[in-house]
């Protein structure tokens, strides 16, 4: 059966096309070659991720999931009543629904996401499904500024959400500045309820960023897809291969592109030369410790409220409140 989605008043700050051309040219002419991992979410890009969240290698998701469904009533008591809830890369809402079904009386729900087309279709089923809750989409990137829409109904506290492990996508500094800016944002005795991957086996870490059935790779070439539809570029997909790393030292994985021959990649009117084994570092992954999150967040001007894991300690769920 389709339903008419509900319309929904969209805030829209989608980045520009030129903007995107000037970050991949800028990244690939560094000496170390590189591209922005938040251009991995084009429709396709988001809907593949949506498969790896289901791949039996790639643990967080449905550890995360079984962290909320175990504790999202604690979670929503430590929260307090008539928060406004606010989620940075929202992509199918999956998780805040469990949430959501534990929050006494939300007043509002503000999914931001790069991705609009799956940005609007979450939220006309998280508003056809929680009738009593204003929801107010915003498509931007939500790692710059954008204006958070002001609810009808004034609400107690404001929340954010950022579950899965994107907080590890981001460099030391760069995790600091964005919770930093959370902090500032909502304001003394505003909260985050935040997901966090925990470090673990390496092995484990690598099957979870390199599966059997090669969704992630296809996840992370279609990056180059995506350069080739929209920048009239002509990466050949097949001289590409997804490469993931653990990086002790820097306790990460790392995601790369390798080119599997010497060759020149033309973009609009520019060319970019590949060595032989030459790779573009496409993302990283941090892994924390408890105690280098509690750090973290300190830094940040937050003070951690509650933390939630799972019995093997693989993921955890924070529960930040600004100070
Ligand atoms: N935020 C996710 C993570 O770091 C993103 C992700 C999962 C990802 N698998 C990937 C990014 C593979 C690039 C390639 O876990």
């Amino acid at each position: 059966m389709t339903r008419e989605p509900a319309a929904l008043d969209l805030h829209d700050f989608e980045p520009e096309r030129e903007r995107f051309r000037a970050d991949v040219i800028q990244g690939l002419r560094r000496p170390r070659k590189e591209l922005p991992c938040k251009y991995f979410y084009d429709e396709r890009g988001s809907k593949l991720f949506e498969r790896i969240c289901g791949l039996e290698e790639y643990y967080p998701t449905r550890t995360e999931i079984a962290i909320l469904e175990s504790h999202a009533g604690e979670m929503a008591a430590r929260i307090g009543p008539r928060p406004l809830l606010v989620e940075y890369g929202s992509g199918s809402s999956t998780k805040t629904r469990l949430l959501l079904d534990h929050l006494e009386e939300p007043i509002a729900y503000v999914p931001v996401d790069i991705s609009r087309e799956h940005l609007l279709e979450s939220a006309s089923l998280i508003s056809d499904r929680y009738p009593e809750l204003e929801v107010l989409p915003v498509c931007a990137d939500f790692t710059g500024h954008f204006e958070v829409p002001e609810p009808g109904a004034p609400y107690e506290r404001r929340v954010g959400y950022f579950p899965g492990s994107t907080l590890g996508n981001f460099e030391a500094a760069a995790a600091r500045e964005f919770l930093a800016g959370i902090a500032e944002a909502g304001g003394p005795g505003s909260g985050l309820l935040l997901g966090a991957d925990l470090d673990k086996d390496p092995e484990v870490l690598e099957a979870a960023y390199d599966d059997a059935d090669g969704v992630t790779a296809e996840f992370n070439l279609n990056l180059l897809r995506r350069i080739n539809e929209e920048l009239d570029a002509d990466f050949r997909l097949d001289r590409f291969r997804h490469r993931a790393v653990y990086d002790a030292k820097q306790t990460r994985v790392e995601m790369h592109l390798v080119s599997v021959e010497a060759q020149t990649v033309r973009i609009g009117d520019e060319t970019v030369e590949f060595e032989r084994d030459e790779s573009i570092h496409t993302e990283s992954s941090h892994k924390y410790t408890l105690e280098g999150l509690a750090a973290l967040a300190g830094d940040a001007g937050f003070a951690v409220e509650g933390v939630w894991t799972d019995p093997a300690r693989l993921f955890s769920v924070q529960l930040l409140a600004a100070v």
